[in-house]
């Protein structure tokens, strides 16, 4: 098409739709609401104890007692979920991260506290080893070190069924350990917890923006040198995220998601297209950080990057966006 086409110009000027704000308002494609937010949240033990995050600016590990203010916000503002994250004690953590399992653990006791406080708060959890294990990883190691896939779903399954069983309303498994949303459909449904969603961390690439998140909860140094190339996926690959969303959906996941997020829209895109179910997407830790060190900087304007970055996942395809910036954004968006 040219220009001065004279079939096209000036009978089209797609200018005048964006003349003034009440047409621009009535064309809009897609729109962002608090409710497409899940607010991921670190906790840790103790009481009136507050740690930032040094690679996160405005975000901070809490104790329960001050989650709950947190968790109050969330529900007057419409955020639907919290994702809970521990920041466990270094003596807890373990070779096989079996503190993952206690019943009486710091996730499950939060777990339960939130839901006392606020039934009308979702409360959704990470299933992984990751904050457990004294090496970092997301799953058991064998004497060289690969991570062992079957011993390691075992474990994820009994992980998952102790946050059911404290009551929790959505596990998400973000460790891509082969067959593991079919171990945990059947265990969650073999203990009556038929109602306990499963949202698929299923195209999880090995990704370089999970930086400060691993200094949140403290497996960075664990992990050292080394990475999780051999469970997570290669950020070179697409067609291999829709075989993880088809597996994930098949073995009953009842959302996906594809993870990191900006870096990953077209993936997003893809999965939306091919599937029509739930998806979402995280926008990790590194990506918070960008913005926020950017803004900080003077370099961006914080509030309108922070909402361009999060209508992109919407236009993208996803149904909802677990994002740092939850609380600000829904706290702008209600002004
Ligand atoms: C751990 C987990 C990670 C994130 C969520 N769950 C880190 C990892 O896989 O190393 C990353 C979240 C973020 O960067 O914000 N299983």
């Amino acid at each position: 098409m040219h220009l001065s086409s004279p079939t096209l110009f000036p009978a089209q000027r797609p200018r005048r739709l964006r003349r003034d704000a009440f047409t621009r308002n009535l064309v809009r494609e897609h729109v962002l609401s608090p409710h497409d937010f899940i607010y991921p949240v670190f906790v840790h033990e103790g009481q009136q104890r507050r740690t930032p995050v040094a690679s996160m600016p405005g975000v901070e590990r809490l104790s329960l007692d001050l989650l709950l203010p947190v968790a109050e916000e969330c529900v007057r503002l419409g955020v639907p979920y919290l994702a809970l994250f521990p920041s466990i004690d270094g003596e807890l953590k373990t070779l096989d991260g079996r503190e993952s399992l206690n019943p009486e653990g710091l996730i499950p006791r939060v777990i339960r506290a939130l839901k006392e406080e606020f039934p009308a708060l979702g409360v959704m959890t990470d299933v992984a080893l990751d904050p457990y294990t004294s090496h970092g990883q997301d799953g058991l190691i064998d004497d060289s070190g690969y991570i062992l896939n079957d011993e390691t779903v075992e474990l994820l399954v009994g992980q998952a069924l102790a946050h059911a069983e404290a009551g929790v309303d959505m596990v998400a498994p973000s460790d891509m350990m082969d067959g593991r949303i079919g171990a945990i459909r059947d265990a969650l449904e073999a203990h009556g917890h038929i109602h306990t969603r499963i949202m698929a961390y299923s195209a999880k690439y090995a990704s370089a923006f999970y930086g400060p998140f691993r200094d949140a909860v403290g497996s960075s140094a664990n992990l050292g040198a080394s990475n999780k190339n051999v469970y997570q996926m290669d950020p070179a690959n697409t067609d291999e995220a829709l075989r993880e969303v088809a597996l994930d959906l098949a073995e009953g996941a009842d959302m996906v998601m594809v993870k990191p997020g900006m870096p990953y829209l077209d993936v997003l895109r893809r999965v939306k297209d091919e599937f029509k179910v739930p998806t979402f997407a995280y926008q990790v830790s590194g990506e918070y950080a960008m913005l926020k060190a950017a803004s900080a900087n003077g370099w961006l304007d914080h509030d309108k990057t922070m909402m361009e970055s999060l209508l992109a996942f919407k236009r993208a395809g996803a149904d909802g966006v677990l994002t740092y910036f939850a609380l600000e954004a829904a706290r702008l968006l209600r002004k």
